[in-house]
């Protein structure tokens, strides 16, 4: 049987690359005006930084991380998602001394060994931002904006942005003690996954996959109800921001992240567009994470963007990514005269920078005209004789049809 490629994972064929290009030149533009820096880490790691920085009793860690021992008996593991790999190297090159906050994006493939679905791979790819270095809730919701801007760009922008807290580590203890006693009478029933997080992390348990937990779960105490003083503050800091900005959202006290490292902020876009796969983006604030990797006591936020979900939404909206590049100019020939003039010419007008394009396998006249009207070439010129002798060029517009003569000098301007 002929070798497929590995179950969860897509090849992004010629004819679809343009719009993986297109939203990837908007993203790096919107990240430039919102002041965002691009930070390119390698595609693995140390096992122990996501252990350290996800959390190990998330799904993630537990269940979903490519890892594997290098020829020199290192634990490596494939990237699950980007920020653990920011905060590793704002640590390892110092970037905390410098004047704060750093601002930073990135547009990379994240590896999670999920259960494959639509919208749901094993190999997938995340736009990125993080701010590190300030706790005000100006940088949340500047996150957020550009978020939602982005969004509103590509065409999606009903899309609904859910906000919620999740607390700090002053408030969380009680409300963990709450759900303990909440979940104490169904301890039983839940699956075993959720039994070993009682104890360590009971608040995973409200982000359980199975059905039954999901129904068991249903009526426990939410941290939105908990919150001490300054998270409230802060929270009401991010809405009246939000508000300013006249971004709307819903207050969703259901939000749980499925990674370990949020306090306060916590949000997602979603869409019921997308079938279950509905959340497009997610991120929040994580205050300990950079002292948790080994650096300073500084705070971050930031968010991660599926790039397949985004295009399947944009998809489904409707979004007209136009027709897919074609060469400017299609080169034909009649003749070994005129195949060496053509030749002189492509590269002539490449050198330019004009898209022009030939016929490699050398097929006749009519077969090179056929294969022009194939690549889509907004203009074809023939190369015979006469044009071999008096450098002068027949354009022909391939749409309407118009005929027009230009001297060998002065392709590149006319076109
Ligand atoms: P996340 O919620 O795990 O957050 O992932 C962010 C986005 O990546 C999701 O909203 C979704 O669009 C996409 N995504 C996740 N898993 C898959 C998958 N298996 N297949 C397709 N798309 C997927 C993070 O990764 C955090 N690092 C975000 C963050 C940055 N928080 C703070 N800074």
């Amino acid at each position: 049987m002929a070798i497929q490629a590995p179950k969860g994972t897509k090849d992004l064929l010629p004819q679809d690359a343009y719009k993986w290009q297109f939203i990837e030149a908007e993203w790096k533009k919107i990240c430039k005006e919102y002041g965002f820096k691009e930070i390119r880490t390698p595609m693995f790691e140390a096992t122990e930084l996501f252990n350290r920085g996800i959390g190990d009793t998330t799904d993630v860690v537990q269940k979903e991380m490519y890892t594997f021992e290098d020829l020199g008996q290192r634990s490596i593991t494939l990237k699950p998602e980007g920020t653990a790999s920011a905060v590793r190297a704002f640590i390892e090159h110092n970037l905390y001394a410098e004047t704060q906050p750093t601002k930073m994006f990135y547009d990379i493939p994240c590896f999670r060994y999920e259960k494959a679905q639509k919208g749901r791979y094993r190999q997938f790819h995340q736009f990125g931002i993080e701010n590190f270095g300030t706790d005000s809730m100006l940088a949340d919701a500047e996150i957020i904006a550009l978020g939602y801007d982005f969004l509103t760009r590509m065409g999606v922008g009903d899309i609904e942005l859910h906000i919620s807290s999740v607390g700090c580590r002053n408030c969380r203890p009680k409300h963990r003690e709450a759900l303990q006693d909440f979940l104490r009478p169904k301890y039983d029933e839940l699956c075993e996954t959720c039994k070993s997080r009682f104890d360590k992390n009971p608040m995973r348990i409200l982000d359980c996959k199975s059905d039954k937990d999901r129904e068991l779960v249903k009526g426990a105490p939410m941290m939105l109800d908990y919150l001490c003083d300054d998270c409230k503050q802060d929270f009401e800091d991010l809405k009246s921001y939000l508000d300013a900005m006249n971004i709307k959202y819903v207050v969703d006290p259901t939000i749980v992240r499925g990674l370990d490292y949020y306090t306060k902020t916590a949000f997602e876009f979603i869409t019921t567009k997308l079938g279950s796969q509905g959340t497009v983006c997610g991120g929040g604030r994580y205050d300990h994470l950079i002292e948790e990797i080994g650096g300073p006591d500084m705070p971050g936020v930031g968010f991660g963007l599926g790039k397949e979900r985004l295009l399947m939404l944009m998809q489904e909206c409707g979004f007209d990514f136009g027709e897919a590049p074609a060469p400017q100019l299609f080169i034909a020939w009649i003749g070994d005269e005129a195949k060496s003039y053509a030749v002189m010419l492509l590269h002539e007008l490449r050198s330019q920078g004009i898209s022009a394009e030939i016929d490699t396998k050398e097929r006749n006249f009519k077969g090179q005209m056929k294969f022009a009207n194939k690549t889509g070439a907004a203009y074809t010129a023939v190369i015979g004789e006469d044009e071999v002798k008096s450098n002068e060029i027949t354009l022909k517009n391939m749409e309407t049809g118009e005929q027009t003569k230009v001297k060998r000098e002065d392709l590149a301007n006319a076109l």
